[in-house]
């Protein structure tokens, strides 16, 4: 009969060996990430605690942060602390929370991006009827929709990776645990099942991305029926909506949307939207958004007094 020794822990590889390359990505990464949490939670406090940011595209933004924060949080930190240890190790269970954090997080900001989208729509083209279409109760229903939107697609990958046989080599080539490298260390061959699934994703990616772009292009195309000035300001809330909407899904069609393999590029592309993104979103949102500044003046005043 086959034996099998499921393995208890996986190592991983890390970044870099170099010792004084560690020590340059423990400056970079640890900045990169205080900004991220300052940023984010800035923009959290900032829409919650400001009367004039009450309203739903506010809501959605507030929640977009708070989702940044608590995403890159699942990866960041461990892969910070271990770039103190030769030997990186991380335990089955917490390599299996990494995974399922983080494609929830993930999956419920990917919809998260499609609501606000739908959000802009509302606003822009149906002026007349956003208080009632947008009322308090659809934009708690579309938040829901977005949580368990992204917990369905966490669901379903845990559920697999979690019952693949795992009996060594538990090397993985890579700073967290993420669903290719894994795949490739299964020691059956149901990698055809495992791919399918990411190829599903990369399906999934596709069309929301595109569904996202026409909906932009509709926006754009209704613009001319607005005044100068609203004009002015629907471009640059939607122009900061589409940097984020490219940011997020050009990496995801880039990852899943290819032949089963792992590329040598993976480890800087997960860096990209796992460390990176997520720092970027609050900085996209702020600088170009004065109601957005004015409102954080605010409440810094409001402190200080
Ligand atoms: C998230 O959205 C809900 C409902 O729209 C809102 O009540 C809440 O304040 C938002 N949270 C943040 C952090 O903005």
């Amino acid at each position: 009969m086959e034996q099998r020794i499921n393995v208890t822990e996986f190592v991983l590889l890390g970044l870099t060996q170099s010792p004084q390359g560690q020590k340059i990505l423990f400056v970079i990464f640890l900045l990169i990430y205080l900004v991220t949490m300052v940023g984010n939670l800035l923009i959290v406090l900032t829409v919650v605690s400001s009367p004039t940011l009450h309203v739903p595209m506010y809501f959605f933004l507030g929640n977009l942060s708070f989702m940044d924060a608590v995403y890159s949080t699942t990866v960041t930190p461990n892969m910070i602390i271990d770039l103190f240890y030769v030997k990186k190790t991380i335990s089955f269970q917490a390599c299996m929370i990494q995974l399922f954090t983080e494609h929830l997080f993930g999956g419920a900001e990917i919809l998260l991006l499609v609501v606000m989208a739908y959000d802009r729509y509302v606003a822009i083209c149906k002026p007349l009827h956003y208080m009632t279409i947008m009322n308090q109760w659809v934009c708690t229903l579309l938040l829901l929709l977005a949580w368990t939107g992204g917990f369905l697609h966490a669901i379903i990958h845990i559920l697999f990776v979690y019952n693949l046989p795992f009996c060594g080599p538990n090397v993985i080539d890579h700073f967290g645990c993420d669903m290719y490298p894994l795949l490739k260390l299964a020691c059956t061959d149901i990698h055809i099942i495992g791919f399918s699934v990411l190829a599903n994703d990369g399906a999934i990616c596709v069309v929301l991305f595109t569904l996202l772009l026409v909906s932009y292009g509709v926006i754009l195309r209704s613009l001319k029926n607005l005044s100068q000035e609203g004009r002015r300001k629907a471009l640059s809330t939607c122009g900061s909506h589409v940097t984020v909407v490219v940011l997020f899904f050009v990496p995801c069609v880039f990852l899943y949307v290819r032949p089963p393999s792992t590329l040598p590029t993976d480890k800087s592309l997960a860096v990209f939207y796992t460390i990176v993104t997520p720092m970027l979103n609050p900085l996209i949102y702020t600088l170009r958004n004065e109601e957005m500044q004015n409102a954080m003046k605010k409440l810094w005043i409001r402190r200080r007094k």
